[in-house]
């Protein structure tokens, strides 16, 4: 039987909270993703193993979505289990997160922004986790297909029938998240955090607005893939490990290890050196000195990497 550790919110140099915009909700500053290595081609026992991990050092935060496994549904199915098994007498310390807005099930229904979509994805989810409601549901990417007051008022019904209790968007452009603030503040459900890519090697979101729009309205963000999936890491800095992302998985493409990349990532990882941190702990550092950022959203496929990069909030 888990019991999690007495010290996860007291050790020494341990867990910073964050305020998530306007908000009382406090957030870990690093919090923990299930986009990778909790599927059902993982093995549980290093999920778990993980997860314990990440709670006993404070991370109260962890983001799903639908589709995150492989197969689909299995992230949520492996967290299902994790609660049953661990977890359940410790809900109300925990702030989980699930989406919809990728590709899900087969038909019409089973994608994109549309009310159909959202209702059904968040209950199967509430299914596959074991859950009464989650903490956060977010609209997972930006339809343009679909009216956004169908999009939004599906997460302010959503919020109504106690099935989330904060609402979020991801990767919504500028104009769109506007809407999308003035939309749910208007009915009393305030636009709770923002769930983008920015990392040392990508910008965007301070590029095109979408932070500082966030940081002046009180919305939170929070970062994804805030390591570049590894490559802001050592794991590539001598080659690629046969036990990698890259090497297993179609999401981080050979190419994209460039010679002027990997020059640019030694050169960071010397600077890192200098200061007596890991290129992973740097990275994550940057990001968290950006203004308006709430927490980074890790990703590990071990808790060595996880000890890591949780060093970067001490
Ligand atoms: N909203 C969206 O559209 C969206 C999109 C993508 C992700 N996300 C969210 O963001 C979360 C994180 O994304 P991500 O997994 O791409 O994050 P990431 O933190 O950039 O990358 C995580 C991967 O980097 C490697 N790694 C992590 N720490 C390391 C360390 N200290 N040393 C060496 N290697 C290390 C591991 O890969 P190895 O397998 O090589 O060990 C790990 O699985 C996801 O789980 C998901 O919740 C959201």
């Amino acid at each position: 039987m888990y019991k999690a550790a007495e010290s996860r919110y007291q050790e020494e140099g341990g867990m910073v909270f964050e305020r998530c915009g306007r908000s009382g909700v406090l957030l870990p500053r690093v919090s923990l993703g299930f986009w990778h290595n909790f599927g059902s081609v993982d093995p549980y026992e290093r999920s778990r193993e993980i997860v314990r991990y990440a709670f006993d050092h404070g991370i109260t935060h962890m983001d799903l979505a639908n589709n995150y496994g492989p197969v689909y549904g299995s992230a949520e199915e492996t967290f299902g289990r994790l609660m049953d098994d661990d977890l359940r007498p410790y809900r109300d310390e925990l702030f989980i997160a699930t989406k919809a807005g990728y590709d899900m099930w087969p038909g019409p229904y089973g994608n994109w922004g549309s009310r159909k979509y959202l209702m059904a994805s968040l209950d199967q989810s509430l299914r596959r986790m074991h859950l009464d409601y989650v903490d956060l549901f977010y609209s997972h990417r930006y339809d343009p297909a679909t009216p956004l007051e169908e999009t939004l008022q599906a997460l302010v019904d959503i919020v109504r029938a106690g099935k989330a209790l904060y609402v979020g968007i991801s990767r919504w452009p500028l104009e769109a998240t506007k809407f999308a603030y003035d939309y749910l503040r208007q009915r009393d459900v305030p636009l709770l955090i923002y769930q983008g890519r920015l990392n040392m090697l990508d910008r965007e979101p301070q590029e095109t607005g979408i932070m500082d729009f966030c940081a002046d309205h009180g919305v939170g963000f929070i970062s994804f893939s805030p390591l570049a999936q590894g490559l802001l890491t050592d794991r590539y800095l001598n080659g690629i490990p046969q036990d990698s992302r890259m090497a297993k998985e179609k999401f981080l493409k050979h190419e994209m290890l460039t010679p002027e990349l990997l020059t640019q990532l030694r050169l960071w990882n010397d600077e890192a050196q200098a200061q007596g941190r890991s290129l992973a702990e740097y990275a994550l550092r940057w990001i968290l000195e950006q203004r308006g950022v709430t927490s980074v959203l890790v990703g590990a496929s071990s808790t060595g990497q996880l000890d890591k990069n949780l060093r970067a909030v001490r």
